[in-house]
């Protein structure tokens, strides 16, 4: 049996500082004075600094990652749509390692700011299904160290590419965990709804979760979320159903988003935004005033809806910087949707810990509380707010009670006065 002791953590919604016993990689008991009289093999002084469960980057396409510097590959327009363009001109001959190589760097960026829980969207509109085939046997690599979820997603249509529908559910046979769709992408609208139904229906047949890249437009007349929204609640399976993006509902009607609030409420679904790239790809098409393009993340959240933020690209034909540090997404975020209360600022780091995690539908086995896997990250910072406000590092990262990394305290040199000390 191995035990350690986490003392002096701050934790949210605790007053004063806990001791975190961990022992064979499950938490045993939180609290002050939570070891006392237990023999340890180990004493880990935390000094007061923030735990709190790992970041959850719920959005990402790691078969895209770093192919931005591609000059066939460059966005001219900066618009969404431009960016499929490009990545259907140059994603033939992409091979399977050379996939994974992109990929494994992308996540361990990520792993080393802090995430261990991350969904990706692999195109399937490729008969090869050649960057499928790279992330299963990347899910299988990296399961001791970070979790893995994989959505079919077909990027260039379910309907608008030849045999679109039958790759997504190949993929889903092949092992995917969720069904995507593009449905603001398809040539007609009827053909955005019918891939929407077609989503759930094979979710439901294979026993997936469901993630759609639903709406990323700023048209207000792109009307699929109250599709997604409709189909979850009849099927059932909401709280397993994401819609990713929904940038029209920034530029949605009051009148039309009052009614649309009813049905997502009950729907129970999850929202995913991705507040960097959306800042970037929306608003093209505008003159001034341009629109932010971003989801209406602040009303959705006081209505009592789930969402989380999700860094989506890294260094792509649709976003060409992105380092995976979600604390940037997050500030990011907060400033977009002008949700900058002290309240609001002291519970943002939710936006990218519990929320995704709820997102993810892996609440059964997150968070720091006794009897769950002891994952968690410390934080450079006493408190929610002050990690936000100062952009904060991530101190160490732990998994099952391992450490995955710890990250040496920051050393200045200088001989200059008003700097030292
Ligand atoms: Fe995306």
């Amino acid at each position: 049996m191995t035990r350690t002791l986490f003392a002096n953590a701050a934790l949210k919604g605790r007053d004063g500082l806990v001791d975190i016993l961990v022992e064979d990689g499950t938490f045993k008991a939180i609290g002050r004075g939570a070891g006392a009289g237990v023999a340890v093999d180990r004493t880990v002084d935390l000094g007061g600094r923030l735990v709190t469960p790992p970041y959850c980057d719920p959005h990402i396409h790691l078969d895209y990652v770093f192919t931005a510097l591609n000059p066939a590959a460059a966005n001219k327009t900066g618009s969404l749509f431009e960016g499929i363009q490009r990545w259907s001109e140059t994603k033939g001959g992409l091979s399977k390692e050379e996939i994974k190589a992109r990929a494994r760097q992308a996540m361990k960026q990520e792993i080393l700011t802090g995430v261990q829980h991350i969904r990706t969207h692999v195109d399937v509109t490729d008969p090869r299904l050649t960057a499928l085939q790279a992330m299963l046997e990347l899910r299988e690599e990296v399961k001791d160290t970070c979790d893995l979820q994989i959505i079919a997603f077909p990027q260039e249509g379910m309907y608008a590419y030849k045999g679109g529908d039958e790759l997504v559910e190949e993929a889903l046979k092949m092992g995917a965990d969720l069904v995507g769709a593009i449905p603001h992408f398809e040539f007609t609208r009827e053909d955005g709804v019918k891939s929407v139904r077609k989503a759930f229906e094979l979710a439901v047949k294979y026993d997936k979760m469901v993630d759609i890249h639903c709406d990323e437009t700023d048209d207000d007349q792109s009307r699929f979320l109250e599709v997604l929204a409709a189909e979850a609640y009849r099927t059932g399976i909401a709280e397993r159903a994401t819609a990713s993006h929904t940038c029209a509902m920034h530029s949605y009607n009051n009148a039309y988003a009052y009614k649309l609030f009813r049905l997502l409420g009950l729907s129970r679904i999850n929202f995913i935004s991705c507040p960097t790239e959306n800042i970037h790809l929306q608003g093209r098409f505008d003159a001034y005033p341009k629109r932010r393009g971003l989801t209406r993340v602040k009303e959705l959240t006081e209505a009592g809806m789930n969402v989380c933020f999700a860094q989506d690209s890294m260094s792509d034909p649709w976003y060409p910087v992105g380092s995976g540090n979600l604390m940037y997404v997050l500030d990011a975020g907060m400033h977009i949707a002008q949700m900058m209360s002290i309240e609001e600022l002291e519970n943002a780091l939710d936006f990218i810990t519990v929320k995704g995690a709820r997102t993810l539908n892996i609440l059964d086995r997150y968070g720091v509380e006794e009897g769950k896997p002891a994952n968690f990250i410390v934080l450079n910072a006493k408190s929610g707010f002050e990690a936000i406000c100062n952009r904060v590092s991530v101190a160490c990262s732990v998994r099952n009670g391992e450490y995955l990394f710890e990250r040496a305290p920051e050393v200045i040199t200088t001989d200059n006065p008003l700097l030292k000390g």
